[in-house]
């Protein structure tokens, strides 16, 4: 496989510029020593051991992860200092304990006093104590306690006084900056989300507590604000790849995005003035639906083309205006898709095929699961 083309793949196929994640990664790693913040990589949108070296430098320390499945495979290859970012789920306490107990530093999150008290029961061994950080909402509207809630500085204090128990840190996300469109937008989020944090740090040192700050998302960390440099931490993962919804946002450019899905035409239907590619939604994350002119993907090299529809294994394509030259897109010719979404269209594929400017060099194989 070593040194062929593209073309040498079957279809579909996730393949990842391992030129454009290097340039991702190392651009964010400059901004944030730049700015004297510690980046935190989230590993959510490959799941991947060698984008997780390329993300932390090599370092193997200071990750984010969403699932305990990305923390145990993460763990087990020699990573360390994880957060599972993700609120405590109450039938993962054990599993928690087990890695708190075998790492260094195996950190969780919580938002409600259920929580601590799960963890108050699962005394960890060797005296060592749970590394907790409590989830804020900042106007996000997901996960996370809302910041201007009383109880929310309460329950700061509260996991900071309980015995077994230390308050690592204050995680906001800003994942309302998905729905800004240029830096502008993103940058007035990004400040906002800052300055709630930042004041939730303030009340918090009134009564004595301290703790690391962490927010972030690619948008914001793409943009950052002179304002982000007084946080402890930052915690985006998107960036490494982008993709065509980051690009929307201004995150980054369409150039930047550093995966495709590889796909091949397999049927011509001229009575619908369509062509059939072999791309379902297993291949392709439907998160773009009536997003884009183009579908449910940007067609590279195509314009006028859009990925109208997909059922499990097939993507009907059609042209935006005007009648489709089959002539151009024989059977058994390629596409190439830009995802609307790297995330979710990562998550469909058992491997990742790496290329460096169209030569494969070999694959990735991402953890999966919870
Ligand atoms: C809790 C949490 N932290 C960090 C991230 C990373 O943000 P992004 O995907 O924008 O890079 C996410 C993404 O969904 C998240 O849910």
């Amino acid at each position: 496989m070593e040194g062929e083309p593209l073309s040498a793949l079957c279809s579909p196929a996730l393949v990842v510029d391992v030129d454009k994640v290097k340039r991702n990664a190392q651009r964010m790693i400059e901004r944030w020593q730049k700015l004297g913040v510690q980046l935190r990589p989230h590993m959510k949108t490959h799941k991947t051991l060698e984008c997780a070296d390329i993300m932390t430098g090599g370092s193997r320390r200071c990750i984010v992860v969403s699932t305990l499945a990305e923390a145990c495979f993460f763990a087990d290859s020699g990573f360390d200092d994880i957060l599972y970012a993700y609120c405590l789920p109450f039938d993962k306490v054990e599993r928690c304990a087990a890695l708190s107990e075998r790492l260094e530093l195996f950190q969780v999150l919580l938002d409600h006093r259920d929580a601590l008290e799960q963890l108050r029961k699962r005394p960890l061994r060797d005296g060592r104590k749970w590394h907790v950080w409590l989830k804020v909402d900042c106007g996000n509207g997901r996960a996370g306690i809302l910041h201007s809630e009383p109880e929310a500085l309460r329950l700061a204090e509260a996991i900071a006084e309980t015995d077994g128990v230390e308050l690592t840190g204050v995680y906001a996300h800003c994942g309302n900056t998905y729905n800004c469109r240029g830096a502008e937008q993103i940058q007035a989020v990004a400040q906002e989300t800052t300055h709630f944090t930042l004041q939730f740090m303030e009340k918090l040192k009134a009564v004595g507590v301290t703790c690391k700050s962490s927010i972030g998302s690619t948008p914001s960390c793409s943009h950052p604000v002179g304002d982000m440099a007084q946080l402890s931490e930052v915690h985006p993962g998107n960036y490494v790849f982008y993709d065509v919804q980051q690009s929307i946002i201004g995150s980054c450019s369409l150039e930047d995005v550093a995966v495709r899905v590889l796909t091949r035409v397999i049927g011509h239907c001229p009575h619908r003035n369509q062509l059939l590619v072999d791309c379902g939604w297993c291949g392709l994350s439907l998160d773009g639906a009536g997003k884009l002119p183009t579908g449910y993907a940007v067609i590279e090299g195509h314009p006028n083309l859009k990925l109208s529809s997909m059922t499990q294994e097939h993507g009907r394509v059609e042209p935006i205006s005007g009648p489709l030259d089959y002539s151009k897109y024989p059977l058994g010719s390629l596409l190439t898709l830009i995802p609307y979404h790297a995330c979710a269209t990562a998550m469909m594929h058992p491997v990742y095929y790496i290329h460096s400017e169209g030569r494969l060099l070999g694959k990735w194989t991402p953890t999966r699961g919870w």
